[in-house]
C-alpha cells in the first residue's frame, strides 16, 4: 500500500506525490545544510592544547534575521506547492453534483451512482480518464476513506459531506483502505477500485441496473421464503422487494462482486454460504449477527442470492 504512494495512476495522485517528494528534497537539503554545518563546526573548533577559549559573543543581528529570513522562505515555496497541489486534487467549493456517493458504515463502505441508479458496496467502478466529483458521507463514526494511488485521503463525517475527485488513468485494479480507527473491524473496511474502458463501464452499469430475476428454481424459491422470514431485509436492502434499510450492504447483485464481508473474502457461492454460517467466524465484530441457519437454509438462501442478479443461474 505504502508503494503505490510513489505509483501514481491519477492526476490527483500525481500532483501529491510531486510536493511530496519536492518537500522531501527541500527538507534533505535542509537536513544536509544544518547537521553537515554542525559537524564542521564540531570539528573546526574542537578542543585543541593549544587553542584558547572561544570568546562567547552576546548576540548577531545579521545571523538573527538571516535564520529568521531563511525558515520563512522554506515555509513560503512549501505553501505554494501545497495551494497548487490542493487546486488540482479538491474540487472547487461551489461544485456539488456528485456522480458517486460514498458512504462509510462500521465496517463496510456503501457506494451509489445516483445518475446511473446504480448502488454496491465495497467497490468502486471507473471508466479510465473520467473525472468524479465524489461526496463522501458516513452512517456512523468517523471513517477515512483512502485509495492511496488515485486520491487524497479525506475522512468521511456523519452528518458533514466531503467532497472530493476520483479518477484513474488507466485500466487496473487499485486498493483501498478506511484510515481513521472507526472500532473493532477498522482493517476489515477495504475497498477496491476496479477501472474499466469506456465501453465495459457501461456494460458494468448496465448489468447492475437490470431489474434482478425471479427466482425459478424450487431451492432459490425456498431460499426467499427464508430471507424473509430470517428478517434480513431488516438490515439488508433488495431492490426486488422495494426495501431501503442500509444498515447491510444491498443484496441484490451480491453475487457479482468481487469480495464479502468487504474484502475478508473472496466472493463465491461456497464462500457465501460459508460467511452466511457463521459470519463472526470470518469478521469477529461484524453486525451480522449469527443466525444459526441450517445447512439446508444456507444452500437455499446462496441459491436465491445467486440468482438473483442478472445472472446465468437460473
Ligand atoms: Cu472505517 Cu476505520
Amino acid at each position: 500500500m505504502f508503494a503505490t504512494l510513489f505509483q501514481p495512476a491519477s492526476p490527483q495522485a500525481l500532483a501529491i506525490s510531486q510536493m511530496m517528494l519536492i518537500v522531501l528534497a527541500l527538507s534533505v537539503l535542509i537536513f544536509l545544510i544544518v547537521s553537515g554545518g554542525v559537524s564542521w563546526a564540531c570539528f573546526r573548533f574542537r578542543e585543541k592544547n593549544s587553542t584558547p577559549r572561544t570568546r562567547i559573543r552576546s548576540g548577531n543581528l545579521k545571523l538573527e534575521i538571516t535564520w529568521t529570513v531563511l525558515p520563512l522562505l522554506t515555509l513560503i515555496v512549501m505553501f505554494f506547492f501545497v495551494v497548487k497541489t490542493m487546486h488540482a486534487v479538491d474540487p472547487p467549493s461551489g461544485e456539488r453534483d456528485a456522480d458517486i456517493i460514498i458512504t462509510g458504515h462500521q465496517w463496510w463502505w456503501e457506494v451509489r451512482y445516483p445518475k446511473a441508479q446504480v448502488l454496491t458496496a465495497n467497490e468502486i467502478h471507473l471508466s479510465a480518464g473520467i473525472r468524479y466529483l465524489v461526496r463522501l458521507e458516513s452512517a456512523d463514526v468517523i471513517h477515512d476513506f483512502w485509495i492511496p494511488a488515485l486520491a487524497r485521503k479525506i475522512d468521511a463525517v456523519p452528518d458533514h459531506a466531503n467532497y472530493l475527485y476520483l479518477e484513474a488513468n488507466q485500466v487496473g485494479i487499485y486498493e483501498g483502505v478506511c484510515a481513521e480507527f472507526c472500532g473493532t473491524q477498522h482493517a476489515g473496511m477495504r475497498l477496491r477500485v476496479e477501472v474499466q474502458t469506456p465501453d465495459d463501464f457501461k456494460k458494468w452499469v448496465a448489468s447492475q441496473s437490470k431489474a434482478p430475476h425471479s427466482p425459478q428454481s424450487p431451492l432459490a424459491l425456498e431460499g426467499e421464503k427464508i430471507f424473509q422470514q430470517k428478517t434480513c431485509l431488516n438490515c439488508h436492502s433488495l431492490n426486488s422487494m422495494g426495501a431501503t434499510e442500509a444498515i447491510g450492504p444491498d443484496l441484490t447483485f451480491v453475487a457479482t462482486r468481487k469480495t464479502l464481508g468487504s474484502g475478508v473474502l473472496k466472493n463465491s457461492p461456497e464462500n457465501l454460504a460459508k460467511w452466511l454460517a457463521n459470519p463472526q467466524k470470518f469478521k469477529p465484530g461484524v453486525l451480522m449477527p449469527n443466525f444459526q441457519l441450517s445447512e439446508k437454509e444456507i444452500a437455499a438462501l446462496v441459491a436465491y442470492l445467486e440468482a438473483l442478479p442478472g445472472g446465468s443461474t437460473p
